[in-house]
C-alpha cells in the first residue's frame, strides 16, 4: 500500500500528547511516514500481531513475543519503537545495546495476564515452598519458568533461582529444559499455557496444582504441592479464556469441514477440542501452509483473526474467528496511529518520549533469564 508522504515536519510540531490526540486517523499517515523516513535507520518499529492495521503498516518488523524479542536483541538501531504492550518493551530494553533505547508509544498499553503476577506474591510463594521443603536449597528441586508476559522483576527473580523465561512458541522446550535440571516447575503466570505445555508432554492434569496468589499456601496441601510436578500460577489471558469449548462445537455445525486453530493461551477444554495450536506467528504459519480452499476458526485476538480473514481471502482461505463476538485486546489497542505520530515527531526533534528502562538492580537476571530462552531455541 503506497503512502503519501507529508512535507517536512516544521519544527517544533511535536509536543504534548494531548495535540495529538485530536487528529483524525486521516491526516496520521503521512506524517508517521514523514518522521520515519527523517529517522532512517536510527530508529526501528517492531509491531506485535496483535496491533491495529493502522499502526502495524508502519512496522519494520512483525511477529510474536519470540519473533519481536530476537528482532530486539539483534537491531543496531539507536530507537526501538515497540508498537506492542509494556513487557514486551521491557524485554527489548534488557537485551538492547548500551546506549539504545525503547520507546512504548502509549505507557498505559499494559497486560492484564502479566498484572496478575505481582513480585511481592511470587517471592511469598517461592517462600512458603522452601519452607515446605520443596526447593533446591533443600535438596528437592524446582525450576521456576515465567512466560513473556510477565515483569522484568518476575524474569529476574526465576532468572537468579535458575530457571527462564518462555513464549508461547518455545514452553515446550522451555518445559524439557526445566525437567532436565529439577524434578518441578513453577510456572508463572499463565495456568492454561503452563497446563497445555505439561498436558502435551504426557503430565497427567492430577500433576498440576493451581497456586492461589490471595490463599494461604496457594490453596493447597503440602501433600497435593508435593506430589505435584507443575505449580500453576492462577493468571490467565481475559481474552483468550473467553473461548469456550462450546464455540469449537458450534462452529463445526456451521462450517463442516472448518479447522478450529487457538492460542495456547486458550482453556485446556478448548485447546483439547481444537485442531491446531500456536503462537500467534504459528498460527499464521498454520493458515500459510494450508492449501487452497481450507476454512479455519481461530481462537485468538480479533485485530489479527481479521487481518488473516482480509489477507488470506486472496489465496481463497477462509479466515473467522472463533467465537461469534470476537475478543479485542484493549491493552494493545491503546497504541493508537496518534500515541505512533507522536513518539517518531518527538524523537526526530531530539525528545525521546515514553522511554521504558528496567532499573539495572534487575536487568541482569531478567537478562540471563532472557539469554536462557534465546539459546535454547
Ligand atoms: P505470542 O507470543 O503468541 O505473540 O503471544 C503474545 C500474547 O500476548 C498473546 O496473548
Ligand atoms: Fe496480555 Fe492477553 Fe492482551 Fe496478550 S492478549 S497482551 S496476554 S491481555
Amino acid at each position: 500500500m503506497s503512502i503519501a508522504i507529508a512535507p517536512a515536519i516544521e519544527p517544533g510540531a511535536s509536543c504534548s500528547l494531548e495535540n495529538y490526540l485530536v487528529l483524525p486517523d486521516r491526516t496520521m499517515d503521512g506524517r508517521i511516514a514523514a518522521a520515519r523516513l527523517e529517522l532512517g535507520s536510527r530508529a526501528v518499529i517492531l509491531g506485535h500481531h496483535y496491533q491495529r492495521d493502522e499502526v502495524i503498516k508502519f512496522a519494520d518488523f512483525r511477529g510474536d513475543s519470540y519473533k519481536l524479542s530476537q528482532e530486539a536483541a539483534r537491531t543496531k538501531a539507536d530507537y526501538i519503537v515497540f508498537c506492542g504492550v509494556h513487557f514486551m518493551a521491557e524485554s527489548a530494553d534488557v537485551l538492547a545495546h548500551a546506549g539504545q533505547q525503547v520507546v512504548l508509544p502509549d505507557l498505559n498499553a499494559g497486560c492484564s495476564m502479566a498484572d496478575m503476577a505481582e513480585i511481592g506474591q511470587v517471592e511469598s510463594c517461592w517462600e512458603q515452598l522452601v519452607s515446605l521443603g520443596l526447593t533446591e536449597e533443600q535438596g528437592r528441586g524446582i525450576t521456576p519458568l515465567t512466560y513473556m508476559n510477565s515483569t522484568a522483576a518476575i524474569k529476574a527473580f526465576v532468572g537468579e533461582r535458575g530457571g527462564m523465561v518462555c513464549t508461547s512458541s518455545n514452553a515446550g522446550s522451555a518445559f524439557k529444559w526445566a525437567f532436565q535440571r529439577n524434578e518441578k516447575i513453577l510456572f508463572l503466570p499463565d495456568q492454561h499455557l503452563g497446563r497445555n505445555t505439561a498436558f502435551s508432554l504426557g503430565i497427567p492434569l492430577e500433576e498440576c496444582v493451581v497456586w492461589d496468589p490471595f490463599l494461604l499456601q496457594g490453596g493447597a496441601t503440602p501433600e497435593r504441592l508435593r506430589s505435584a510436578r507443575v505449580i500453576l500460577w492462577k493468571g490467565h489471558c481475559s481474552v483468550h479464556q473467553r473461548f469456550l469449548p462450546e464455540h469449537v462445537d458450534k462452529v463445526r455445525e456451521r462450517h463442516p469441514g472448518i479447522q478450529v486453530i487457538v492460542h495456547p493461551e486458550c482453556r485446556f477444554e478448548v485447546c483439547q477440542k481444537a485442531d491446531g495450536i500456536g503462537s500467534t506467528e504459528g498460527l499464521i504459519k498454520l493458515i500459510a501452509g494450508a492449501p487452497a480452499g481450507s476454512k479455519f476458526a481461530v481462537g485468538t485476538e480479533i485485530h489479527l483473526v481479521n487481518r488473516m480473514g482480509k489477507e488470506f481471502a486472496k489465496e481463497n482461505k477462509m479466515v473467522i474467528t472463533l467465537d461469534d463476538s470476537g475478543c479485542l485486546c484493549t491493552t494493545m489497542f491503546r497504541i493508537s496511529p496518534q500515541h505512533l505520530c507522536w513518539a517518531l515527531e518527538n524523537l526526530v526533534d531530539g525528545n525521546v518520549v515514553n522511554r521504558i528502562r528496567v532499573p539495572e538492580g534487575i536487568k541482569h537476571w531478567s537478562r540471563v533469564a532472557l539469554d536462557r530462552m534465546l539459546e535454547i531455541a
